[in-house]
């Protein structure tokens, strides 16, 4: 949530009568976060939203998750999935926790239905491909190397003008920007790596006067069901306040370079309940006159990192294509494989583009990850006799 928004037509006061042009009342609907204690907006309607027609159970197919036992770093070759269908069928969950799950998409088809979570912000990647995503706010246009957060109870319908790879994290929470980039008044500091300019929110369209049956898939953990409502749910005719879909494209994102080697925190995009996000995007190298450029070795004693690789040359990573994920994990260290140091000397510049997530809780591996895992990953860092 970067600031306020309004579009549309709004009553001159919240919670007073506001009609239509025939004389009815426009439907004011309340989306609140975390009770009514964090972010809101309020959404005028043509017709009431709780019209709701039929509610059937969805049962979606079950993930089966594992431990990381033996507990070692990974290699996924997330990229070689096969997956089809649209931007929710074709999800396929990849690793997991209570906090959060990361899954790989590829939307070819368009959504025939809507749908919305009830468990916590998604934070969408676009890989590739480009479309729209309509949500009662208004259509939130994106294309590759978009970030796109879409709040928890956030009713939308993505359609692909090209079939979208993607990677979706679903949170157990809010999808925010990080407060060490705020002052005290919740603007974005100077020193952040991004401004508010940076943030794309829904453009306004014509609200749709329609009724008959409309299909609205709700996700939540073990909370599903398919409801018929009697209205088009993008009927709004304004709305305002601090809760709603947006967009940032990696371009936009100014990253923080210096002497010496950036830890991760540097580069960080948003935080959710036990996760945090950071993005790796062409750079500048360290400009100590004897720096390393890529990074030390690292143990990261008790969270695990998720990298997942969308395009450029990774240099500190050997057998790594685009669509790889890397799970290095609590209790092991990682660093760059034999060579990728000396290599590296010299280098000013890198045009690797990945994004990677931090967990605070183990996560779990999907059946999907498992089927495509490069099992000798973790003894990647062992020299050839030739490099010792
Ligand atoms: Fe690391």
């Amino acid at each position: 949530m970067p600031s306020y928004l309004r579009a549309g037509a709004l009553p001159p006061k919240r919670h007073i009568q506001f009609r239509r042009p025939d004389g009815k009342l426009y439907a004011e609907e309340l989306l609140s976060t975390q009770g009514f204690e964090s972010v809101y907006s309020l959404l005028y309607h043509l017709n009431p939203p709780t019209a709701t027609l039929d509610v059937k159970p969805w049962r979606r197919p079950e993930s089966v998750f594992s431990p990381n036992e033996p507990l070692r770093n990974r290699h996924f070759r997330v990229g070689r999935i096969k997956t089809s269908g649209d931007a929710i069928s074709s999800r396929k969950p990849i690793l997991g926790n209570d906090d959060i799950v990361i899954c790989v998409a590829e939307a070819i088809e368009a959504m025939p239905y809507f749908y919305r979570t009830v468990r916590g912000d998604e934070l969408l990647f676009i890989h590739s491909g480009r479309g729209s995503i309509e949500t009662p706010l208004g259509t939130l246009d994106y294309r590759a190397n978009d970030y796109v957060v879409i709040p928890v109870g956030i009713t939308y319908r993505l359609q692909p003008k090209d079939a979208t790879r993607m990677l979706v994290y679903e949170t157990s929470g809010p999808v925010q920007i990080p407060k060490k980039y705020r002052n005290e008044f919740g603007q974005l500091g100077e020193h952040a790596p991004y401004y508010e300019r940076d943030f794309r929110g829904p453009a306004a369209r014509d609200p749709i006067d329609e009724r008959g049956e409309f299909e609205i898939r709700v996700a939540g953990k073990e909370r599903n069901a398919i409801y018929t409502v009697a209205y088009h749910p993008c009927d709004v005719v304004g709305w305002d306040g601090y809760c709603y879909p947006y967009a940032f494209n990696l371009e936009e994102f100014a990253p923080i370079t210096g002497k010496l080697h950036q830890p991760p925190p540097a580069h960080q995009t948003f935080e959710a309940p036990g996760a945090a996000f950071c993005a790796f995007v062409p750079r500048l190298f360290d400009y100590h006159p004897l720096a390393i450029p890529v990074p030390y070795n690292h143990s990261s004693v008790d969270c695990d990192e998720v990298l997942y690789y969308v395009s450029g040359n990774f240099m500190s990573r050997r057998g790594i294509e685009e669509g790889s994920i890397t799970l290095h994990t609590a209790g092991a260290p990682h660093g760059p494989q034999p060579g990728a140091v000396e290599q590296s000397l010299g280098k000013k510049s890198t045009d690797e583009v990945a994004v990677m997530v931090d967990t605070f809780a183990p996560l779990h591996i999907a059946q999907a990850a498992r089927a495509c895992e490069d099992e000798q990953y973790y003894r990647s860092w062992v020299a050839e006799p030739a490099q010792i």
